[in-house]
């Protein structure tokens, strides 16, 4: 029998409202010229790039507000001082070691996090000469510079806004839920074939087909499969983000002295392509509620998948870098000195130490984001004095 993929049908998501529903009609209306421009189907990488990051169109370009209260998903940063306090401290061992040191942020959201680091490096007295901001949506960098300007007005001179990673960079880059965002393949293994997973538009919606995969997918999940030393489970369903894969490419490739910290939710290899984990990662947001199904909506949800932070690790010593280390979020916490985010704790009054405990609460609990989140750390050419990975580091299983 033929394998077929349905499109799920979520429960309980919200409806959108006329805005929304106006702005979905719109993306998809684009998304089927160019389904009818390719002659009837487009893979579903590609349905992903025009849905989040079409110019002018996509999630990411259009959609007023992603992240927060009022948008669809909300991110580490946006829930207090801590996360950023952490990142801030290992900015400063960088800016310490290396002279002239810069800080490049990757994706920067609504700018939450570049706000609470330069003011923690301001009174750590360890500002960088540049801090570097890079990102794709036009949206989010006027967010972003509105947010500098109104919350840390006398430290914005040293911000600035880039379109590629600066060549023979020294310093630090950080990127916080980005390469989950990157889009990616998905594809289904059957006992004979590698297929791939292409978007069509039927009578109502769109729709999954599965045609033989492209020689580059192909290729790709014949090495994994070495690597893993099995074969995929007949019919097993799964994504490759080769578009990750080159952004710590570029970055490997452009770093000349320093780290990158990349954030995210994600495992290793031998979890990611588990025999029970035969749905794959993809993981998409509307409006705080979170399923699996990423061809409804296009143009107003975000669509994430999970990262295999072995292949990433693997593209960055294949380019040169090394791996310090490999953290889940509460231990990343813990080790960059958490203690002296409560240090104040008993003079603040009661509402303000709820807050506080609420959100190392959320930050650090395996069932929130202490466990499932991840910092891998990436170096080169630097002998590091840094101890943030010496306890915990689970850099073996990758
Ligand atoms: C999930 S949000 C995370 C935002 C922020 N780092 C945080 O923690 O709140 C993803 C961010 O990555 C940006 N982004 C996605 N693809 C990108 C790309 N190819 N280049 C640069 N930025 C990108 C988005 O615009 C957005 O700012």
């Amino acid at each position: 029998m033929k394998m077929k993929l349905e499109v799920l049908n979520p429960i309980g998501l919200p409806k959108p409202d006329n805005k929304y529903l106006t702005q979905t009609i719109c993306v998809s209306n684009f998304i089927e010229e160019k389904i009818k421009e390719a002659g009837g189907k487009i893979s579903f990488r590609d349905f992903m790039q025009h849905a989040l990051y079409e110019k002018n169109l996509g999630y990411y370009s259009s959609k007023a507000e992603v992240i927060g209260p009022k948008g669809d998903f909300i991110t580490a940063p946006e829930y207090g001082e801590i996360f950023a306090n952490s990142l801030a401290k290992q900015c400063a061992v960088i800016i310490e070691q290396i002279k002239g040191a810069v800080v490049l942020e990757y994706g920067a959201g609504t700018g939450a996090l570049a706000v609470d680091i330069l003011k923690k490096l301001s009174e750590m007295n360890r500002l960088p000469e540049h801090y570097f901001i890079l990102d794709i949506s036009v949206n989010l960098i006027e967010c972003q510079k509105k947010r500098l300007k109104e919350e840390v007005p006398e430290l914005v001179s040293i911000v600035s806004w880039v379109s590629s990673v600066p060549e023979d960079f020294s310093g630090i880059v950080i990127a916080n839920e980005v390469a989950d965002a990157f889009p990616f393949e998905r594809f289904v293994r059957t006992d004979r074939e590698v297929l791939q997973v292409c978007v069509l538009r039927g009578k109502e919606s769109f729709e999954y087909d599965l045609i033989p995969a492209e020689r580059k997918l192909c290729d790709y999940i014949h090495a994994l499969e070495e690597k893993l030393d099995r074969k995929l489970k007949n019919n097993y369903l799964s994504e490759v983000s080769f578009e990750a894969q080159n952004w710590i490419k570029d970055i490997a490739c452009k770093i000349k002295t320093g780290v990158f910290l990349m954030l995210d939710y994600g495992v290793c290899r031998n979890e990611y392509y588990a025999s029970h984990r035969n749905q794959g990662w993809t993981r998409c947001h509307f409006m705080h509620h979170a399923h699996n199904e990423p061809l409804i909506y296009p143009g107003i949800q975000d669509i994430t998948t999970w990262v295999d932070f072995s292949i990433l690790s693997e593209v960055a010593i294949d380019n040169d870098m090394k791996v310090d280390g490999f953290l889940n979020q509460s231990q990343f916490i813990i080790n960059s000195g958490i203690e002296e985010d409560f240090q104040n704790f008993e003079q603040l009054d009661a509402k303000a130490q709820i807050e506080l405990s609420r959100e190392i609460k959320l930050l650090t609990l395996p069932d929130q984001m202490g466990e499932n989140f991840k910092c891998l750390g990436l170096s080169k050419n630097l002998i590091s004095n840094n101890n943030i990975f010496e306890t915990g580091d689970r850099s073996y299983v990758l």
